[in-house]
């Protein structure tokens, strides 16, 4: 499978598009989520490890899932992540992992995922009973704020209401959207959005 961050990786944490959403995103996920220090967190989509890095010091260990090596290897160089996160390298909706996490974080990376139901049942599965999902993703945009033709992306962001209810139909309780953060690029701004949601105990 081809990497399509590769070209993207290296001056990833440079540019200022993620940089902003990720500092918006874990602004949002500290207002929304008490953080415990004996948590396994899993970063979907985690990239270079913008939100990995920001919550390490809050939990106890973080699984980065991605499928660019690229991207990963930014993020295993980073000495401040050595021994706290771990970088797993698959996609784990066709190889899960072999364990479970209390609580799944994910960045900008759900757009990337075209069958979003089976992720959500797939990240279900990778839950504690009561461990929690908190997804950030651009809410419904034109579609102009990738490139035309962008590699790789399935949805022009999410639809509040619809995202809901796979969400529900995943097994998910206690669903609950906020604005995380509104991203500007070329005059236009694009709001982004944390969902919370529960598996039951
Ligand atoms: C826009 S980047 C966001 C990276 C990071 N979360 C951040 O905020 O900086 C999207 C990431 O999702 C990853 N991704 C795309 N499809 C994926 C999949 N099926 N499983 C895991 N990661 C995926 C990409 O490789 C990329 O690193």
């Amino acid at each position: 499978m081809a990497d399509l961050f590769e070209d993207k990786a290296d001056d990833w944490d440079e540019r200022p598009v993620p940089t902003q959403i990720s500092t918006g995103v874990v602004g949002a996920l500290r207002r929304t989520l008490t953080f415990e220090p004996d948590w396994t967190v899993m970063d979907f989509g985690a990239g270079t490890g913008l939100l990995s890095g920001a919550i390490a010091p809050d939990v106890d260990k973080i699984f980065a899932v991605d499928i660019s090596q690229a991207m990963l290897a930014r993020l295993v160089e980073k000495p401040a992540l050595a021994g706290k996160v771990e970088a797993f390298c698959q996609d784990i909706m066709h190889t899960p992992l072999d364990r479970k996490v209390d609580l799944v974080v994910s960045a900008m990376a759900l757009h990337h995922v075209e069958d979003t139901a089976a992720l959500m049942k797939t990240l279900f599965e990778h839950l504690e009973p009561g461990g929690r999902i908190a997804l950030a993703d651009l809410d419904r945009e034109e579609g102009d704020f990738h490139p035309p033709g962008a590699e790789g992306v399935f949805h022009h962001g999410f639809d509040r209401e619809a995202l809901g209810e796979v969400i529900a139909r995943a097994g998910f309780g206690e669903t609950r959207f906020v604005t995380a953060t509104e991203v500007h690029k070329e005059d236009k701004a694009y709001p982004v959005f944390l969902v919370t949601a529960r598996k039951p105990s």
